[in-house]
């Protein structure tokens, strides 16, 4: 028993270390050619935020031994680049004013700057990603258009004819499951992991992936502790579960919830009335549901990896990603 824990002991203190070392090679990457720009690039990846895909490369790098430290540390940074450059892009699409706790880039140097800081970071990924070698390359470019299509099909919106759900669904595995998914792919694939293996960590990764957005979209609603600004997706009218599924209901006492949904909620008032019916909604619940439902379909598919303290620990994640509340 005290050996088992040792061991669990080493493996997470072994971890901690990686991950402070991404820390210290992300800010580095985010030095530029004057201060401010500098200032403008790191401000993001300053303010913190949960690390989850760097997380991912270093657990998944763990599933066999034989991974290069120094591998894991740029494909860790390879993936947070991409999703902090993904952040600076979507707060000025969505206007948002806060980020990780802190005030957006858009919001402190207008769009303009947040925009060519969040390509800066990207170009900084590619560069890093080049010494990870070609196939490397190529998931990361392939990922990142899909990432990128991803953001424009939820901003177009359905083409006719197409049911909303399975739009936003799809809009859902392209913008965030993607990259998640590749993060825990590049830690397989640095530890040599042989190919029934890698893809296993793919299927993970989409449906941890999407567990982890659906779950952001709720706790949009829920929460008020998130470090940005509860109702965000509503006050842009971004469609997300809870919403699709109330707007399913036939029932008269919705009507009010339904008009709210479909009018403009840049309004303080009507966004404020709109939070408080869906969060005493049943869409909200099954919303809930749902994510808890594809919760459990990751978890199985990590039942085929090999035992260890990374099986363990992606296990952990999986109950972590449903009950979290930020
Ligand atoms: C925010 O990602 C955007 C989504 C894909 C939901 P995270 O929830 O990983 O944000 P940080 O990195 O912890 O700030
Ligand atoms: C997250 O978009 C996906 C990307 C940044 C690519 P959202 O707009 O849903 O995420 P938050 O809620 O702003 O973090
Ligand atoms: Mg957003
Ligand atoms: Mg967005």
């Amino acid at each position: 028993m005290l050996a088992e824990q040792t061991r669990d002991e080493v493996f997470e203190a072994d971890v901690r270390a990686q991950l402070d070392a991404v820390e210290a090679a992300l800010l580095r990457a985010a030095e530029a050619q004057t201060p401010m720009v500098t200032e403008a690039a790191q401000h993001i990846i300053a303010a913190g935020g949960k690390r989850f895909r760097p997380l991912l490369v270093a657990l998944g790098a763990r599933l066999v031994p034989g991974a290069s430290e120094q591998d894991v540390i740029k494909a860790a940074v390879v993936v947070e680049l991409t999703h902090v450059a993904s952040l600076y892009h979507d707060d000025v699409m969505d206007e948002a004013r806060i980020r990780r706790g802190s005030v957006s880039a858009n919001s402190r140097w207008g769009n303009t700057v947040a925009i060519l800081v969040g390509d800066l970071l990207f170009a900084r990924a590619s560069d890093i990603v080049s010494e990870l070698g070609s196939e490397f390359v190529r998931i990361q470019a392939r990922t990142f258009s899909r990432l990128v299509q991803g953001q424009i099909a939820e901003t177009v919106g359905p083409q006719p004819g197409q049911d909303p759900l399975d739009h936003y669904l799809q809009v859902v595995a392209d913008k965030t499951a993607a990259l998640i998914a590749t993060s825990a792919l590049f830690g397989a694939k640095i530890a040599g992991a042989d190919p029934l293996l890698q893809q296993r960590m793919i299927e993970f990764g989409e449906q941890i992936g999407m567990v982890f957005q659906l779950s952001d979209d709720i706790i949009d609603i829920t929460s008020e502790v998130t470090g940005k600004t509860p109702g965000t997706d509503l006050r842009e009218g971004i469609p997300t579960l809870p919403t699709l599924l109330a707007r399913r209901s036939t029932d008269p006492a919705d009507a009010r919830l339904l008009q709210l949904l479909d009018s403009d909620l840049h309004d303080d008032a009507a966004l404020a009335e709109a939070l408080g019916l869906l969060r005493r909604h049943p869409a909200l619940v099954q919303a809930t549901a749902e994510v808890e439902r594809r919760a459990a379909i990751a978890r199985g598919l990590l039942a085929e990896l090999p035992a260890g303290p990374a099986r363990t620990a992606l296990e952990e994640l999986c109950e972590q990603i449903v009950t979290r509340s930020s």
